[in-house]
């Protein structure tokens, strides 16, 4: 098969965002506890955060981190989590039917921001709770005066605020499993009401509603519609969340994920936009992608745990990721990207051994999944401007989203270095992709590195013992010539061509 890509720099869809390159930490399963907090580790610290995972996630390039749920957030009580630990709570986390031992709320996940590098992007409890309570924790994390949720921070050692920009407005609410679960009509006001009063301490904070769970739910764009028309001018962001997996063996459907990915995306913006023409609106919403995986939610490992067993940090959706998986993570990575324009924020969902780019071994070993290093690479060299490109590509049936293109790319253009970066994928499960790229503009080229993602066997999956037997590697097939790039794609497989 061959196929061809024109890079024309004039052509830009808009900024590349570092928060599109966001993650998500969530109170589940292994994320906190064994995952980013483990004293007993040899990497730990003084605040119990292990050193190894700390060190990945900066390798990772992750920007912001939504926190502490999902699902989770829908139950909680913050106050549990801060002051001294040896008198904290345990409680019942109903989502995830575990019990909670609140070592780590927002203090330290406060101090693991910090060490760590990233911006905090917080959700507050719209399930259980309502307005006051989302105004205490906005006192408690931001508030300068001498009152009474700004003083218990320093008392609890954090003299200064933590001047938390993002707020997520609840989680999920339209999904029937979340504890206090909501129409949209009853969501729409809750969150237009918190929004209105955290504005009244603060207009500039960046409020983010909640969209629909998932674009297959019944109520998807209605749920939009309704939400934002009684939110529009109190929010900057409607959220998205979406997981795909491979089905009943369909690997070529699965490989054109991102077709529905920009589906999504694009039906969200119209929602968005009629409900902006409708109430004669000026500003945009934008949409916070804050959680979009691979997650194989029918294994067992999702199942969580039922009756009376009530365990703390369960091992639960610690999926092992293969080449195939990591192909659509970085098809993904690409569909986001071309979506600059209106994604102005996304979450890999999540971050440490649920669902996640990073595993741990409780006490021991950290690894990278397969799909760290599409994210990876993609965070550190998406940079500048996102482009708009031509493409010609031969295209293939699918049961899902019949013809899809087997060439799916995007292409990055950084005015101050004069770097164009290419990010391809080929989605034929059977045949190479002879691929030439002309870039217009920016004369004769040099090819800084050309690395591709794949593997002949695509179920092969990294483990604590080979984790990177397969990590991108060069592709010895990549030549240039004046303006051309010419490299072949195999198949299933995720490449980068960086240009000068
Ligand atoms: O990321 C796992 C879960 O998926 C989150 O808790 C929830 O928001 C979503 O359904």
């Amino acid at each position: 098969l061959t196929a061809s890509v024109t890079v024309d720099p004039a052509f830009t869809v808009g900024p590349v965002r570092s928060r599109t390159f966001g993650s998500f930490v969530e109170h589940l399963g292994r994320c906190v506890y064994t995952g980013i907090h483990d004293p007993g580790h040899p990497t730990a610290d003084a605040d119990g955060f292990r050193g190894d995972v700390i060190d990945l996630t900066r390798e990772l390039g992750v920007s912001t981190v939504r926190y502490p749920g999902g699902n989770f957030v829908s139950g909680y009580r913050w106050e549990d989590g801060v002051g001294p630990v040896d008198e904290r709570p345990r409680r019942l986390d109903l989502a995830w039917h575990s019990t909670e031992p609140n070592l780590v709320g927002v203090d330290e996940f406060m101090r693991w921001c910090r060490k760590t590098g990233v911006e905090p992007m917080m959700a507050v409890n719209l399930g259980t709770r309502g307005v006051q309570d989302a105004l205490d924790l906005l006192e408690y994390c931001n508030g300068t005066s001498d009152t009474h949720f700004a003083n218990l921070r320093r008392a609890n050692g954090a003299e200064e605020p933590y001047d938390i920009r993002m707020w997520c407005l609840g989680n999920e609410m339209d999904g029937p499993w979340q504890i206090g679960h909501k129409t949209a009509e009853e969501y729409g006001r809750l969150a237009a009401e918190t929004a209105r009063a955290m504005r009244m301490v603060d207009p500039d904070l960046e409020l983010v509603a909640c969209g629909s769970s998932s674009s297959t739910m019944p109520t998807f764009g209605s749920w939009e519609q309704t939400v934002l028309t009684e939110t529009y001018e109190h929010v900057d962001f409607v959220s998205a969340h979406v997981y795909y997996y491979e089905e009943d063996g369909d690997l070529a459907s699965f490989l054109a994920s991102a077709v529905n990915m920009d589906h999504f995306i694009e039906s969200v913006v119209a929602t968005a936009d009629a409900v902006r023409a409708a109430g004669k609106h000026e500003k945009r919403i934008a949409i916070s992608f804050d959680e979009w995986n691979v997650w194989y939610q029918k294994r067992a490992e999702s199942k969580v745990p039922e009756g009376d067993d009530w365990p703390v940090a369960p091992v639960l959706l610690e999926d092992k990721y293969n080449v195939a998986d990591a192909v659509v993570v970085g098809n993904l990575l690409i569909s986001l990207l071309r979506h600059t324009d209106r994604v102005h924020a996304a979450s890999l969902a999540q971050l440490v051994n649920v669902i996640a780019p990073i595993m741990t071994e409780p006490g021991g070993r950290s690894w990278r999944q397969t799909i760290f290093h599409p994210f990876a690479l993609t965070a550190r060299h998406a940079v500048g401007e996102v482009l708009r490109l031509a493409i010609e590509s031969p295209s293939h049936d699918t049961a899902k989203y019949g013809a899809v293109s087997a060439l799916d790319a995007v292409a990055t253009h950084d005015p101050e270095t004069g770097e164009v970066t290419v990010f391809a994928v080929n989605r034929s499960t059977t045949d190479d992709l002879e691929l030439s790229v002309a870039v217009r503009g920016l004369g004769d080229l040099r090819l800084l590195e050309a690395l591709t993602l794949s593997n002949p066997d695509h179920t092969w999956a990294a483990t604590a013992d080979d984790s990177e037997s397969f990590a991108p590697r060069a592709n010895e097939s990549a030549s240039v010539s004046g303006e051309r790039i010419a490299a072949v794609l195999p198949p299933v497989s995720w490449s980068i061509l960086r240009l000068a």
